[in-house]
């Protein structure tokens, strides 16, 4: 069996659990936070120091990776971990996603979505087979059902149909998937604010019998309560026995909430676009190292944490680097920020390992 998930331990309190999950390519202990290499590279950071992290599963999107340098160019290279270096498991989103959020010109219809290059102009054609079968070229660990995500201000029909189209396009995703053996392929439910859409998607996706499910269209745009309220009502419906994946959410406060209703996988930007920017994750907050308040302070950005950044620098030099713009002042918070977010979540672990979950992470929720 190239997949097996095994549940370790439940919290007596809430949802929470405890797993561990074998791919072709290593083992991923959950719960845990995914970094996103959109471009097939965690942006700043080498597979060597991305490995520091803690990080066990990396993102990859075939959005992007369609457009440049293309599946054909990688597939070549000997798919995706060969060509970026990474030898640990990867999971590639299938593309529907960042049609709708980052490109112009698009248009949905039953068939797929077309939509304008940004690079060159050209008018592309995404379908649910072509989604899977780019993931099937680029040869990622888990790929994902090519799905309709609607805003999250959309009307119950709008997000009905969507929801429902997801399901007609995971059949189709079913029936393209070339390699079962050896990539899993995840349902993502659909359905939006709405109770009733969101609990009818996960009995349609049941008798599937996926390898695991995703959880997205959230973070969309809608109210925070209210995301939290569709994954506590979502994430029970699901079943026990595979892993379930919470789709571009990655604060503090959310994850800990979506574990305590049996998430077990997250992936978010956050802190590699927090990097680039300037701005570092440390117990909770965001910190602008630009702040005059840390030029002439000494001490380690946190003295708790196990990163080369904090093992090696201070938050004076990090102030420096980051004032005169030094490409390595963004590769230092980068480091940092994504040890910072795996390393919640496996303090999250061991506290659920421990029946220590609710006193230690009670306050977030
Ligand atoms: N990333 C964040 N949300 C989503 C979603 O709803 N669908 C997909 N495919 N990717 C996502
Ligand atoms: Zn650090």
């Amino acid at each position: 069996m190239a997949f097996s998930f095994q549940l370790q331990k439940k919290c007596l309190h809430t949802q929470a659990r405890v797993g561990t999950w074998s791919t072709p390519h290593g083992l991923v202990e959950t719960p845990r936070f995914m970094p996103v290499g959109t471009l097939a590279t965690v942006k700043g950071l080498t597979p060597a120091q991305l490995e520091t992290t803690g990080a066990q599963m990396i993102l990859a999107n075939t959005y992007h990776l369609h457009l440049q340098p293309g599946e054909t160019i990688i597939e070549a290279a000997g798919g995706l971990h060969e060509f970026m270096g990474w030898n640990g498991p990867i999971l590639t989103d299938s593309g529907g996603f960042q049609v709708f959020s980052l490109s112009e010109l698009r248009k949905i219809r039953e068939i797929g979505v077309t939509f304008r290059s940004p690079r060159d102009g050209r008018i592309i054609e995404l379908t649910p087979e072509r989604s899977i079968h780019i993931q099937n070229a680029l040869g990622a660990d888990v790929i994902m059902a090519f799905d309709e995500c609607p805003p999250g201000n959309a009307d119950y029909d709008t997000v009905a149909a969507a929801t429902d189209r997801t399901y007609r396009w995971l059949e189709r995703c079913i029936k393209a998937h070339q390699r079962p053996h050896d990539q899993a392929l995840f349902g993502i439910v659909q359905g939006g604010i709405y109770p009733k859409l969101r609990s009818d998607a996960v009995s349609a996706l049941i008798p599937l019998d996926l390898p695991g499910y995703a959880i997205g269209g959230v973070s969309v745009g809608e109210e925070p309560a209210l995301v939290r309220d569709i994954v506590k009502l979502t994430t029970p419906l699901l079943p026990v026995s595979k892993p379930r994946y919470l789709m571009g959410v990655g604060t503090y406060k959310e994850m800990v909430m979506a574990i305590a209703s049996g998430i077990d996988l997250f992936d978010c930007v956050i802190p590699t676009r927090f990097g680039r920017h300037g701005t570092a994750l440390v117990a909770g907050e965001r910190w602008n190292l630009k702040n005059a308040q840390f030029r002439e302070d000494f001490t380690p950005l946190d003295p708790e944490c196990p990163c080369y950044t904090c093992q090696t620098f201070s938050r004076a030099y990090l102030n420096h680097l980051v004032r005169s713009q030094e490409m390595l002042g963004y590769i230092l918070l980068s480091l940092h920020n994504v040890t910072e977010l795996v390393r919640f979540t496996q303090r999250i672990r061991e506290a659920i390992l421990k029946d220590r979950f609710t006193q230690e992470f009670g306050h977030w929720l």
